[in-house]
């Protein structure tokens, strides 16, 4: 039992001596002095008391019947319990022999008899606070291994869960990229890859997405990059755009953008949305060729019976004596009502519904038929035409259709072009289908007005009627063909795609 019970947060000290003065002197002292002590005048007693309770000091006298101070302290170190408190040991024993044995046997000091209290305190208190110190390092220790085994288990559930977003990433169906706050692209996809064309090597961290867009579009896309950043309300997260991709392709996007909690860095995705918009406008197109084609019908028959009639007293006037020298201006009305009457029949046949007269037929050959027609009409203009005609398949056409659509494209190529100009002709196959192409070296097509092109009477010719391409429009969707136009300052290509297997549309 330790003296001074009443106050138990008083460093304990047990002490072990087997003669008994000794005892109670260092028990008066060190009790007087603030320290619970626990007296035992035996190694074996002492080992007794420890089973029950630790003390937080031991000072063990060496030399002792039964269990000498040395055994006692071997026997400590050896318990894990037991091992770290510190034991000094207090004997007559004065030789360096002696002392080395303390020391091996796991002793931190040792003192020799007879002593002074002050130089028993005074070491007393410095291998407590030397325990204490070494308890507080235990306790930093464990402390510190608990942190590093929560940072691993950090680390990995991170590496999962980046893993885990990195699967999510590379497989989500759109292209996708992280862009950084100064508009860097940090990291792309396998998708951001293909539709741009370039590897993600060329990409991270080296482009900037300024690069992707056209022009026209960059002031307002980078203006959401920075409002998204400040007021992220005010920012559509959905929005259209055009990319240009490594080849200089413009494609129409669908870009949905969303800022990475808790950082700048935003998330867009991509989707290439341009046959989407392809397939509008040909509805677009379609609708008004459909209007055409139901207002031609009401109109064209009550506009021909009175020209006919017309036409005929004209030529009956034109034959009678007193109108000879008026003959020229006969003439000429009966021109420009056939002229009009010629308006009318092109206005209808680009309402015509299908294509009438459908036989497997090769398109080099049919353009070759044509071609002493387009000859004569490039030699008037001084204009070369070019035919590179490469081998392809039949297809079901109605030969009548297919060769307005050619001269028709021809002509347009050829009234693009200042004299000199070549006119390039081209037939091949592009996967599943057969491809005509026409190419001038003229000056191009606006951007305004692409959008109008196929449009009934859009016309930037002083005498165009603005049939031909309404015309051309009509006739590929009969034969479910699709036009493509590829425009700039050097020339216009027109490609018009047949599917070699695809059915021909009859209800167009
Ligand atoms: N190859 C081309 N290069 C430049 N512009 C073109 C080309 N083809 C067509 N266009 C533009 O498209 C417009 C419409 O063409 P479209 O063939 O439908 O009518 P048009 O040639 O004006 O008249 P027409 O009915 O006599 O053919 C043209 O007026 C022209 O501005
Ligand atoms: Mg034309």
């Amino acid at each position: 039992m330790y003296y001074d019970l009443g106050k138990k947060d008083l460093p304990r000290i047990l002490v072990v001596d087997d003669v008994l003065a000794n005892l109670n002197l260092l028990t008066d002292i060190l009790t007087n002095h603030g320290y619970q002590v626990r007296p035992a005048n035996s190694g074996k007693l002492a080992m007794r008391f420890m089973a029950v309770e630790l003390p937080d000091l031991i000072l063990l006298d060496v030399k002792m019947p039964e269990m000498n101070g040395y055994e006692v302290c071997r026997h400590l170190k050896a318990d894990e319990r037991s091992r770290n408190i510190p034991v000094i040991f207090i004997s007559a024993l004065d030789n360096v022999t002696d002392k080395v044995h303390g020391f091996n046997a796991g002793g931190v000091d040792y003192i020799t008899k007879p002593f002074q209290a002050e130089e028993v305190l005074a070491r007393i208190k410095t291998h407590l606070s030397l325990r204490r110190l070494q308890r507080q390092l235990e306790e930093r220790n464990i402390q510190l291994r608990q942190e590093i085994a929560w940072r691993k288990q950090m680390e990995k559930a991170l590496q999962e869960s980046e893993e885990k977003y990195r699967t999510v990433f590379e497989t989500t169906g759109s292209a996708t990229a992280i862009i950084e706050e100064d508009t860097t692209i940090s990291l792309v996809n396998e998708g951001f890859c293909k539709i741009s064309g370039y590897s993600k090597e060329e990409i991270n961290d080296k482009k900037k997405f300024r690069e992707f867009f056209v022009d026209d579009d960059l002031i307002r896309v980078e203006k959401y990059h920075r409002l998204r950043r400040v007021a992220p309300n005010q920012v559509p997260n959905s929005y259209e755009s055009r990319f240009i991709d490594r080849q200089g392709n413009i494609r129409n996007i669908l870009i949905n953008v969303a800022l990475i909690p808790g950082t700048k860095k935003s998330v867009a995705s991509i989707t290439d949305i341009t046959d989407f918009k392809q397939m509008e406008k040909e509805i677009v197109r379609l609708d008004r060729l459909k209007l055409i084609g139901e207002m031609a019908a009401g109109i064209a028959h009550e506009i021909r019976n009175p020209m006919t009639t017309v036409r005929g007293f004209l030529q009956y006037y034109k034959s009678k004596k007193e109108f000879e020298q008026n003959r020229e201006h006969f003439d000429l009305m009966i021109e420009e009502l056939d002229r009009a009457n010629s308006i009318i029949t092109e206005y209808l046949s680009v309402a015509k519904s299908k294509s009438a007269d459908l036989k497997l037929h090769n398109f080099n050959q049919i353009v070759e038929t044509l071609l002493p027609l387009i000859q004569a009409d490039a030699i008037n203009s001084n204009k070369y035409i070019q035919l590179e005609l490469s081998e392809i398949a039949d297809l079901l056409l109605d030969e009548k259709d297919i060769r307005q659509l050619i001269i028709n494209l021809v002509r347009n190529g050829l009234e693009a072009m200042s004299p000199g100009g070549h006119l390039t002709i081209r037939t091949f196959t592009d996967d599943d289908e057969v491809v005509l192409s026409v190419q001038d070296q003229g000056l191009g097509i606006s951007n305004a007005n692409i959008e109008k092109i196929g449009t009934p009477f859009f016309t930037t010719k002083d005498n165009g009627t603005g049939l031909g391409l309404a015309l051309c429009y009509s006739i590929a969707a009969r034969h479910n063909a699709i036009i493509n136009i590829q425009t700039g300052p050097n020339g216009t290509t027109f490609l018009v795609r047949f599917k070699i297997n695809g059915s021909v549309n009859l209800f167009v």
